[in-house]
């Protein structure tokens, strides 16, 4: 996994586990996002031949949004409106436009998204062990999958330009740092 250059802050755990219902629909967007997000990459010419496995990311991101309905379900919690996210966005707004760069930098984003998940589902699979075994052992499932994702994306962008990929994947990890740092209330996984 990625070397990050800040930590997730102290206060992101605490707000996660004091409003779980509202996070688990965070989450259920989040997944949503990710399967929409998968087909949209279809779209650059870099990334025709790789058609089919984004769409196998979209099928599996497309059953992770299911298993957090049904949890939602099983726990009586409604799908409701989803939060923007000011660290999704920020990184998304420094996506250069231009076909070839675009899909560079939107991969590296892509990245950098599946990389926090799977580094804030690992934390969560531990820290709920005793307070909801249940969401423990389901945020534990998902880690391989989203570091898979992870690994995924940023090996597309370095088949596309190895050397832009560094170069960018330096100047994202940096933003990464400082929005991360940002104080967010709302209970929202990133
Ligand atoms: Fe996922
Ligand atoms: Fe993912």
């Amino acid at each position: 996994m990625l070397l990050w250059r800040e930590k997730i802050p102290a206060d992101w755990l605490p707000k996660i586990l004091n409003n779980l219902p509202a996070v688990l629909v965070d989450h259920a967007h989040l997944e949503r996002k990710a399967a929409t997000t998968a087909l949209t990459l279809e779209k650059y010419p870099d990334l025709f031949g790789r058609v089919q496995e984004l769409n196998a990311i979209a099928m599996e991101e497309l059953q992770h949004f299911d298993l957090v309905l049904n949890l939602l379900k099983r726990r009586g919690i409604p799908f409701g409106q989803p939060f923007p996210s000011p660290w999704i966005s920020g990184m998304m707004r420094e996506v250069r436009k231009g076909i070839r760069l675009q899909a560079i930098d939107h991969l590296i984003v892509c990245s950098l998204v599946e990389g926090r998940s799977c580094e804030k589902f690992q934390i969560l699979a531990q820290e709920l062990t005793s307070h909801d075994p249940e969401l423990a052992q389901f945020y534990g499932s998902l880690v391989e999958s989203e570091g898979n994702h992870y690994a995924t994306y940023i090996l597309m962008a370095r088949d596309i330009n190895d050397a832009e990929t560094d170069r960018r994947l330096d100047y994202f990890l940096d933003l990464d740092a400082t929005l991360i740092c940002q104080p967010n209330p709302l209970p929202m996984l990133h």
